[in-house]
């Protein structure tokens, strides 16, 4: 029977009481941990967002009626104790924050009665995710997860508290928005009073908050959520938050500044961490010959080698070949891994096929200097002593190399190193290197498509010193736009902005819009540059990203409330699901099923 809890306020949460409380009586209320009934005394473990407090039930304090409830308590019980704080009798608990104190109950009132869960609720939890995720309600209950939510809550508030102190104003924009093609999937909402027409949910607010700045706020920032309807990964989610802001009157610097502060003051607040300023800074050009990424985690080297000079005219087909077709010979020296045996090589060699690698060509030396060389046969001694010098190759060292065009041996390389940190345990979550990529190519060319695609959008402006080339040689122009990069993760991004109209049009232009395409879907952004536009630039954090940063934790999924999985459903509420017909036949909708595949 579920009591009430009239009369009863409570005074305190269970972990906010400590020694210096001792003599006072309170009153708190949560869940029951656990219960131990030593016959004449009952130990009972009581939970709530703030932790753990030992509460005593003996008969000579309280009566019958109470003891008696006290005896029936199991895990998850929801209760009401009031009682007097003392110092633990049996000792101190260290494992407790609570651990120098215990509550001695006089009343106490069961508020709810609770089955056995499905799976305890403790920290480290062991439980398949995919159950946690069914009952998330439970597992929001596990201490983890309750530090991570009270995490974003702080940082959210401090990153308000912040940007309103630099001027930034909180302005919401809209979630029924236009479809704008480029950057990912959109989900569509379909309107119900206009047949056949929808909206999008905003993949970002980036138009708005240009608009913003066409209408003088100056400096905008927003908490907000954005939707993309792409394949999920462990740092992604359909519908995820941004930390999004845009600032008029500024050039690159102005945005990396006032970002570089907000980081500071952010981790410094929420984990402690002291982020020496400036961050430091590399091109993308950099970062892609050092690290094969436009996000590199520099917590460690292995940083890439080009030996393409050296073996450009070599009699290993594969090197000459590459290089002779626009590309690149680059490798990377494991240091230390050249004893690995030869099964775990071919395991890397596939893994870097799983990157499009044709192969990868390795040299070991062993701890005695001898050497295992997969392309021996077409190479002189005398070739391989100059590439094992220009890799700085020591006596058990692993050389590994990749010739390809330039895109695959970064690509490869770039996950072989990540790879080979991960297997040598190397990478501590406690170390937090942040990075600016700066100078991000403004257009990439999509085998998919055929043709050039922004890099970051096609509002994004070219350096200024690039222009000439957007006829003759787009791939050479670049951006400014710049990411902020943590442990190997990109946490943001943004650009300066085009407001200049024969730039912006010259921009869709080269992405192949018509003028009509452009002025269908971009219209009011270019109508709006007509009326007067301030120099423009901006930024945008992953919210979860960062959170998932500070919490430690390996997944988004594990700062976010209700994450959806892998395929973009929730396991808990269902969706997606279906809805009635009815419902369909007002938004003028008829689904059709795709052919169910059949076996080949
Ligand atoms: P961008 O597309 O780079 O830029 O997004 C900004 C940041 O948002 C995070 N992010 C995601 N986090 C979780 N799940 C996702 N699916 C996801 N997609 C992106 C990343 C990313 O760095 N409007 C521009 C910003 C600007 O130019 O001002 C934009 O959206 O951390
Ligand atoms: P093969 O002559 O095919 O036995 O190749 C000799 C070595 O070169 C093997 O270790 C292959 O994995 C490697 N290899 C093949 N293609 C490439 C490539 N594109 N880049 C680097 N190594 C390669």
């Amino acid at each position: 029977m579920a009591e009430s809890m009239q009369g009863m306020k409570r005074t305190n949460r269970c972990a906010e009481l400590n020694a210096a409380d001792v003599g006072k009586t309170v009153t708190v209320m949560g869940w029951v941990q656990k219960s131990r009934n030593k016959g004449g005394i009952i130990f009972v473990d009581l939970r709530d967002r703030s932790g753990i407090l030992q509460i005593i039930f003996e008969g000579t304090d309280i009566d019958a009626d109470g003891f008696e409830k006290a005896a029936r308590l199991r895990s998850e019980f929801v209760v009401a104790v009031t009682g007097v704080v003392e110092r633990r009798a049996g000792g101190v608990n260290e494992n407790l924050a609570t651990g120098e104190i215990e509550i001695r109950a006089k009343e106490i009132r069961i508020l709810s009665e609770a089955e056995t869960p499905p799976f305890p609720i403790e920290e480290d939890s062991k439980t398949k995710e995919e159950l946690r995720l069914k009952y998330r309600y439970l597992d929001l209950r596990r201490p983890d997860l309750q530090r991570n939510l009270m995490l974003r809550s702080r940082v959210a508030c401090k990153i308000r508290e912040f940007m309103t102190r630099e001027g930034f104003l909180e302005i919401e924009t809209p979630m029924l928005a236009k479809s704008t093609p480029e950057g990912a999937r959109e989900y569509l909402v379909p309107s119900r009073i206009h047949p056949g027409k929808f909206y999008a949910l905003p993949q970002s607010p980036q138009l708005f908050k240009q608009l913003l700045m066409c209408s003088g706020y100056d400096r905008y920032f927003q908490i907000v959520k954005c939707f993309r309807d792409e394949d999920l990964r462990a740092d992604r989610q359909p519908e995820f938050t941004q930390v999004d802001m845009e600032l008029s009157f500024v050039d690159v610097e102005d945005v990396l500044d006032v970002n570089e502060r907000l980081l500071k003051e952010v981790f410094q607040d929420a984990i402690g961490i002291d982020i020496p300023l400036p961050i430091p800074r590399m091109t993308w050009q950099e970062a892609m010959d050092r690290y094969g990424s436009d996000k590199p985690d520099t917590r460690f080297g292995m940083e890439l080698q080009n030996i393409s000079e050296l073996v450009k005219d070599c009699g290993f087909g594969v090197f000459a070949d590459a290089i002779r077709n626009g590309g690149s010979v680059r490798g990377i020296n494991a240091t230390g891994e050249g004893e690995m045996p030869r099964k775990k090589i071919d395991a890397l060699v596939e893994f870097a096929k799983g990157y499009g690698a044709k192969g990868l060509a390795y040299i070991a030396i062993a701890n005695d200097g001898t050497r295992k060389c997969s392309f021996a046969k077409f190479m002189t001694e005398e070739e391989l002593d100059a590439i094992v010098a220009a890799m700085d190759g020591k006596p058990g060292d692993l050389l590994l190399f990749a010739a390809d065009r330039n895109k695959t041996v970064y690509a490869v390389l770039g996950a072989l190193r990540l790879e080979l940190a991960r297997q040598q345990g190397i990478l501590d979550k406690n170390q937090f290197h942040f990075l600016w990529v700066t100078e991000f190519p403004l257009l990439e060319y999509s085998d998919e498509e055929g043709r050039f695609v922004a890099m970051h959008h096609p509002f994004t402006m070219p350096m200024e010193e690039d222009l000439p080339y957007i006829d003759t040689d787009p791939g050479r122009v670049r951006a400014k736009a710049y990411d902020i990069v943590l442990n190997g993760i990109e946490l943001g991004g943004g650009s300066v902005r085009i407001h200049q109209h024969d730039v912006q049009e010259k921009m869709f232009e080269v992405l192949g819009f018509t003028p009509e395409e452009a002025y269908d879907r971009f219209g009011f952004l270019l109508d709006a540059f007509k009326y007067g536009v301030p120099p423009h630039a901006g930024l945008a954090f992953g919210f979860d990203r960062m959170l998932m940063l500070m919490a430690g934790a390996d997944s988004i999924r594990d700062v976010i409330a209700f994450p959806k999985v892998k395929d973009a459903s929730c396991l808990m509420t269902d969706v997606p699901h279906t809805v009635d017909e009815k419902q369909l036949v007002e938004i003028n909708i008829r689904a059709v099923m795709p052919e169910e595949k059949t076996e080949e």
